[in-house]
């Protein structure tokens, strides 16, 4: 589902009379087409945990990062999560935003990440060469990483010992992801 919000030109003036010089990079031609490419790339997924004993879970980290690319536009936004939830698990209602290279509004684009399901949902939000129209939508697929686990299990764990009694490490082959709006 795609929306166009038109903005308020605030500036229009101003923002006409920059010299070529401070112009971002022009974007595709293809730029205000209904149906973008989203491209996620490097996708790095990990997670880590522990048990302090058989039953209590210790420390614990989930992390996930891609590049996320519009067809629409010519820059790329950075997407990082992390997760501290038992066994390191990413839930859909976290949401994280990315970085682009300025923070500006017309820019903004975020991602949640659900374990179980693997899928990973996207909300960009961009416009065309700074124009006033703010486009807006939200993609979803899922992440199909080949991921493996090792348990390391601790042989001379004793109740009171402080020690850890286990961890847990996935890691996951890096992946990439293609959504077309
Ligand atoms: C995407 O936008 C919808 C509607 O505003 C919001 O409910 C959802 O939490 C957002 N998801 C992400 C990953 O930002
Ligand atoms: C698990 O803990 C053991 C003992 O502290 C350590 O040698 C090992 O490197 C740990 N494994 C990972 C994947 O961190």
């Amino acid at each position: 589902m795609l929306s166009k919000i038109a903005a308020l030109p605030l500036f229009p003036l101003l923002i006409s009379s920059l010299p070529a010089a401070c112009a971002a990079p022009a974007e595709p031609s293809s730029c205000g087409s209904l149906h973008p490419k989203w491209t996620l790339s490097a996708i790095d997924l990990s997670s880590y945990y522990t048990y302090t004993s058989p039953s209590a879970s210790g420390p614990k980290l989930g992390s996930i990062s891609f590049t996320f690319a519009n067809s629409d536009v010519s820059y790329t936004a950075a997407c990082k999560g992390n997760s501290v939830n038992p066994l390191g698990t990413f839930y859909s209602s976290q949401t994280f935003d990315c970085e682009t290279e300025d923070g500006a509004t017309w820019k903004k684009t975020s991602f949640s990440y659900d374990t179980a399901s693997k899928i990973v949902v996207v909300n960009s939000t961009w416009t065309c060469n700074g124009g006033d129209v703010l486009y807006s939508t939200s993609g979803e697929g899922k992440a199909e990483l080949e991921c493996e686990t090792d348990t390391w299990t601790n042989p001379e764990w004793e109740a009171g010992s402080g020690e850890l009694y286990s961890n847990t490490t996935t890691t996951c082959e890096e992946g990439s992801l293609v959504i077309q709006i």
